[in-house]
């Protein structure tokens, strides 16, 4: 849980989730909607209403489970190496 952010309106305090998983031969059986419908029923008793999710960018899968919850891309990290020092 985080407090307010003041660099984006966050509705308040938000959740962050930062993983779930699923065994690989018990997917798509409604598995992970019953996570999330868990988390949410959590975040309401706690009076929060945003959930902010991370996913690693190539993780398409994981990406169209969280869009077939609702959720939408927000904010895109770049992570990379740091160039070299010019002489
Ligand atoms: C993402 C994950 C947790 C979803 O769990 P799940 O139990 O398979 O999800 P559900 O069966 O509840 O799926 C709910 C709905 O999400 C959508 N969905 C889930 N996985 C999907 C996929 N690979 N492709 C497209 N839609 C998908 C579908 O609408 C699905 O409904 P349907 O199966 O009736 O078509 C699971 O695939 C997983 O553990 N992945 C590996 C770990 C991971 O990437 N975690 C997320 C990163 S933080």
């Amino acid at each position: 849980m985080h407090e307010a952010d003041e660099s984006w309106d966050t509705h308040g305090r938000f959740g962050v989730l930062e993983s779930i998983a699923v065994l690989p031969e018990m997917r798509h059986r409604g598995i992970g909607r019953k996570l999330m419908s868990a988390l949410y029923a959590e975040l309401r008793r706690l009076g929060v209403t945003v959930l902010d999710i991370g996913v690693v960018a190539m993780n398409e899968s994981a990406r169209r489970f969280y869009e077939s919850q609702g959720f939408r891309p927000w904010l895109v990290h770049y992570l990379g190496a740091i160039p070299n020092q010019k002489s």
